[in-house]
């Protein structure tokens, strides 16, 4: 059978969100349209008249859209989906008046997530993440990025490295893209040489199991000049920055992202007009965190600002049994509209194309032939409901990598 076989057809697609700039006007719709893939790639997407003509292979999977809207499978570039125990308490202390950083500072918040986290081995990660990553997919997510920063001491850290690998390994989730964030919580020992450890030790060992690095630059967790540090150090390790960049108060973590040509710079709700034009500049991915700022309160994310700056924008879930316990991207997209000013159709951009650029992946994000199929199916002919329709159950079926995934279990 010919590699250019197709293995699998989506037809009569009512509307096909390419994300294609060279579709013209954004997101790129073609309507009764038409995807084959050859195994994992995309081998036409566009009119369906252009199927005349495809090889078929035996075999071939054929999917009828029923006239409903397909769009690229969600990048979800920013979550903390490893964890155990949950801070259900703390998220009704804080709606009663505690403030995060006082919860922080009485050793609940990150350091309760890492207590709870830290002990537990691989396979016990992966129990608790997989039906966080079930309901990813269910919700159009194909692609997640996993952050470490509950296990602290080393070793814990990459046990959660592993499990990322092993979730992403499981074709009826995401793909996983595992970030090891050493500088997360802050131990309680000397920071000095926590710090020492992880540059000597850590980064090298990380190294062979993560695409980047993070660090959470705020007051009361890391400094400028830690992070940079590490950032520096782990460049030698094939690690490349994203950051955590002034999410709580103007931290400076968005020019530092920039002076290190980060691949990110995450949640930005306090950076300046200054900041975020240092960011378009240096190429940095501006990524919003709709979730974690409605929850936490404070400014939005500053989606239009970014956009403004000429920088490229993503919106991620932020995943985390702190500030956003939510797997949803669709809901992001609404809230991204909602709150930090992205029209609907930059707010889809954001969340497929715009996630893939906040990993450095170009494969995925755009229906084009070359690159990965991996789909949402709406349960809906209009892709504006994504953003419309808050919460809306708007994703009926997805492909990852070419193949339908089957019905994915859903637990609390
Ligand atoms: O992205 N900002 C730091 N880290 C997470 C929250 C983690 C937590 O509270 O457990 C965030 O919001
Ligand atoms: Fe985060």
């Amino acid at each position: 059978m010919s590699p250019d076989a197709i293995t699998l057809l989506v037809r009569n697609v009512g509307e096909l969100v390419t994300c294609d700039p060279a579709r013209g006007e954004a997101p790129g719709v073609v309507r009764g349209a038409a995807v084959a893939a050859a195994g994992e790639r995309i081998a036409y997407a566009g009119d369906e008249s252009g199927l005349r003509g495809l090889a078929m292979a035996d075999g071939v999977v054929e999917v009828d859209a029923a006239g409903m809207a397909v769009v690229p499978g969600f990048v979800d570039c920013h979550t903390h989906a490893v964890w155990l125990g949950d801070r259900a308490e703390e998220y009704a202390r804080r709606a009663a008046g505690a403030g995060y950083e006082e919860i922080a500072a009485a050793g609940g918040g990150i350091a309760a997530t890492i207590a709870a986290t830290a002990p537990a081995d691989t396979a016990t990660l992966v129990a608790a993440a997989r039906p966080r990553l079930a309901r990813m997919i269910a919700a159009g997510t194909t692609t997640v990025e996993i952050k470490t920063g509950y296990g602290l001491a080393l070793d814990a850290e990459l046990r959660q490295l592993d499990a990322t690998a092993a979730l992403g390994d499981d074709p009826s989730l995401p793909a996983t893209v595992a970030t090891y964030l050493p500088l997360h919580g802050v131990p309680p020992g000397d920071r000095r040489s926590f710090l020492d450890e992880v540059c000597d030790v850590g980064l090298r060992q990380a190294g062979a199991r993560a695409r980047f690095v993070d660090a959470f630059c705020e007051a009361g967790a890391w400094t400028v000049a830690e992070c940079e540090r590490m950032l520096t150090a782990a460049a030698s390790h094939g690690l490349r920055p994203k950051l955590h960049a002034d999410q709580r108060s103007h931290s400076g973590g968005a020019m530092l992202a920039a002076r290190h040509h980060a691949v990110s710079a995450d949640h930005l709700e306090h950076a300046t007009d200054a900041d975020l034009q240092a960011l378009a500049a240096a190429g940095t991915v501006g990524v919003l965190l709709p979730g974690a700022a409605l929850v936490l309160g404070g400014p939005p994310p500053p989606g239009r600002r970014l956009l403004e700056a000429g920088a490229t924008v993503a919106i991620a879930t932020d995943c985390n049994p702190g500030t956003c316990w939510s797997e949803s991207m669709p809901l992001m997209v609404s809230l991204a509209v909602a709150t930090s000013g992205l029209t609907p159709a930059q707010a889809l951009l954001a969340a497929t194309r715009g996630g893939a650029a906040g990993l450095a992946l170009d494969d995925r994000g755009v229906l084009r032939a070359g690159m990965r199929c991996d789909l949402a199916l709406l349960s809906t002919s209009r892709w504006l409901d994504i953003a419309y329709h808050l919460g809306g159950p708007v994703v009926a079926a997805v492909i990852r990598g070419g193949r339908m995934v089957g019905p994915a279990p859903v637990t609390a």
